[in-house]
Parts: structure tokens; sequence; C-alpha cells
């Protein structure tokens, strides 16, 4: 008899205010830099996993679609952290999951990914791993998805060395004050330069790196104080502020690469228009096209309205502060 292990988990994506930019261990996702985002409801994934002993690999359906080798392999690369920490080496999954954003296109879906398959991997073999600790696994299939395991503002402290254990995401703040962050969807395709190559990169070809470090460090000491103080400007500020010494960085590197399109820009005027006009709105973009902007709840609608000449209905979205990854019901 085949012996099956299963759960189900839902992970929202996040978006970085201070952006993780490199590596300082691939193999282990030891980042160079801290990092400072924003979980949100309106984008997620959801994740199931069977552990089964009948098994002879892993099989993995995104979307409803059978992966290829190269994407299976990722995630199989994934649930060996956990197949090890279990004493079971040999027990395949079969894990299917859907995205409820955009795949590879900027919006974080590598974030949701692996925080949704880590706490299913966790739950299926009741491995009762503590939230840091979980953290530290989700980190090592994407970055970023170490936040993702948690609710409101999130601060993925660097870590020691080559120490992983050191390297994880902690709840800063529940950002439950008037706080939105509206998406301007300019291309939900998949990007050509994915996130991890494009920081790769720029971490060694691009001389404006060396001042990376220094600036995250003191982006992070002032945007902390500035969320514990509900002070949207300060924290619109340090962030746009921010992202863009990030893409500053991509355009020096060697060759040189821009995640922006035309319509980036568009967008990103009409958000300085607002501003202009007297309302609190601020830009963050990642690696893609999309453009996202920190603003009051209570104005959102208010930002969405100013976009409609120029994109779509369907093109702008409003998210709220989201929620900590929690498991699914059983079906
Ligand atoms: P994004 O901006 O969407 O995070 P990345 O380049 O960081 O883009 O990551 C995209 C990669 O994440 C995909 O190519 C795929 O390997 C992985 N990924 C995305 N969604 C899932 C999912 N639901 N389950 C497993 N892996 C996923
Ligand atoms: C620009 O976490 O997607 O969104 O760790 O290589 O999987 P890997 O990269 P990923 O990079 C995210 C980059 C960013 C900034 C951020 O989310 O902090
Ligand atoms: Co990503």
């Amino acid at each position: 008899m085949n012996e099956i292990h299963s759960a189900g988990y839902r992970a929202h994506t996040n978006i970085a205010l201070i952006k993780y930019w490199g590596k300082r261990n691939k193999e282990l996702f030891l980042p160079v830099t801290s990092s400072l985002s924003l979980t949100l409801d309106a984008f997620y994934t959801d994740t199931h996993v069977e552990f089964d002993t009948s098994l002879t690999g892993d099989v993995f359906y995104l979307g409803g679609e059978l992966q290829n080798e190269a994407n299976t392999a990722k995630v199989s690369r994934f649930l060996d952290l956990f197949r090890e920490t279990a004493g079971k080496p040999n027990l395949y999954a079969k894990v299917t999951s859907v995205n409820h954003v955009p795949t590879a296109a900027g919006l974080a879906s590598s974030a949701s990914a692996f925080a949704a398959l880590a706490g299913a991997c966790n739950l299926a073999l009741d491995l009762q791993l503590d939230a840091q600790t979980l953290s530290t696994y989700a980190r090592q299939g994407s970055g970023s998805a170490s936040r993702s395991l948690l609710g409101g503002f999130v601060e993925w402290h660097k870590g020691e060395g080559d120490e992983s254990a050191s390297s994880y995401a902690e709840a800063f703040d529940d950002a439950d004050w008037d706080l939105a962050m509206v998406f301007v969807i300019i291309n939900r395709n998949a990007k050509k330069i994915d996130s991890r190559l494009g920081m790769e990169h720029t971490n060694q070809t691009s001389p404006f790196y060396a001042l990376w470090p220094q600036e995250v460090e003191k982006d992070l000491a002032m945007i902390k104080p500035a969320i514990k103080a509900h002070d949207l400007d300060t924290v619109g500020q340090i962030a746009e502020h921010n992202a863009m010494k990030m893409h500053a960085m991509t355009i020096a590197a060697k060759p040189s690469f821009t995640y922006w399109e035309p319509a980036s820009i568009e967008a990103m005027t009409i958000v300085r228009e607002l501003r202009e006009q007297g309302i609190p709105a601020y830009i963050t973009m990642d690696a893609g096209p999309n453009v996202k902007v920190l603003c009051r709840a209570s104005q959102a609608e208010t930002i969405k309205a100013a976009f409609a000449p120029r994109f779509g209905a369907d093109q702008v979205v409003i998210a709220k502060p989201g929620p900590a990854a929690h498991p699914l019901e059983k079906e």
C-alpha cells in the first residue's frame, strides 16, 4: 500500500520597499543586505503537495499544466530540503500550484510560490518547523519568499557569514493603517532576464554596486522609524529612492540593461503629477516593467482613476496589506 502525506498552503506576494538585489552566497540564497517589504492581499499562490511513496520522481503542475524538466528541477531541489529534514530522501511528491499573480513578470510570483510550497511541505511532512526556521527554508527557493510567510511589513535579516540559520524574515509592523499599493500592470508576460540573473549581473558588473550595501543600510535605518510613525511621505520617499538606485545600477551594468518599458515611464510620470497635486503617491519597481504606487488606502480609488486615461481598468489593481501565509482547508 502506498502512503500519502498531503497539505495545501496559501502565501501572498510581497513587494520590497527596501530591495534585496544581490547574493553573498548563491547556493544558500544569503543576501548582501537586509531588506524590508509589504505583503499584499491582492496577489497570492495556492500550492498543494502530495508526498507519495509510490512515486519514482517529482511531478509539478503550475496553472493546470505539467511543467518541463527545468521548472520541475527547481521545485525538486527545494523539496530535497524538506525530504532530508524528514529523513526520507526518496519520498517524491506531486506539487500542484496556482498563481493568482502573473508568473515571472516582476510581480513577485517566486515569493508567494516558495513560501506556499514551504508551508505545504512543513505541514504535509509534519516537520513542525518554527516560523523562523521555515523562513530560512523558503529563502532557499527564492530569497524574497522568506518574507512572504509573514503579513504586513516584514524585515529579512541578512544574517552573518555563511550561517543559513541567521538569515530569516520577521514581522516588523502589522500595517493596519491607511495604506495601499496600486499596481499598474504594464506587461503580464515573463521577463527576459529573471531576477536571479539580473541581480547577479548587476552585482558583478555594475560599478555602482559598491555603493549599494551602504545605501540599503541607511535606507533601512531611516524607513523603520517612519513606518512605526505611520509617516507615509517619509516611507514613500525612502522607498522610491531605494528603487531608483536599484534600477540605476542595472543601467550602469555591463552590458547595460533595464526592466523599464516606455509605458513604465508614462506610469511614473502620472505618479509625479499626482504628487504635484498634493496627493501622496510613491513609486517602487522590481525586476519587471510594472509600476507599484504606495499611497493611502483612502486615496487609492482617486489614484486608480488618474491612470484611467492611459491604462485600461484591468491594468490597475488596488492591493491592501496582506496576511501571513496559512494552510488551505482540506478539500
Ligand atoms: P517574479 O518577479 O515573478 O518573482 P522571478 O524571476 O523571481 O519572477 O521568478 C519566477 C520563477 O519562479 C519562475 O520561472 C518559476 O521558476 C518560479 N515560480 C513561479 N511561480 C511558481 C509556483 N507557483 N510554484 C513554483 N515555482 C514558481
Ligand atoms: C527586485 O527573490 O525573485 O523583487 O532569490 O534569485 O529567487 P531569487 O530572486 P527574487 O528577487 C527579488 C528581487 C526584487 C527585490 C525584492 O523583492 O527584494
Ligand atoms: Co521573484
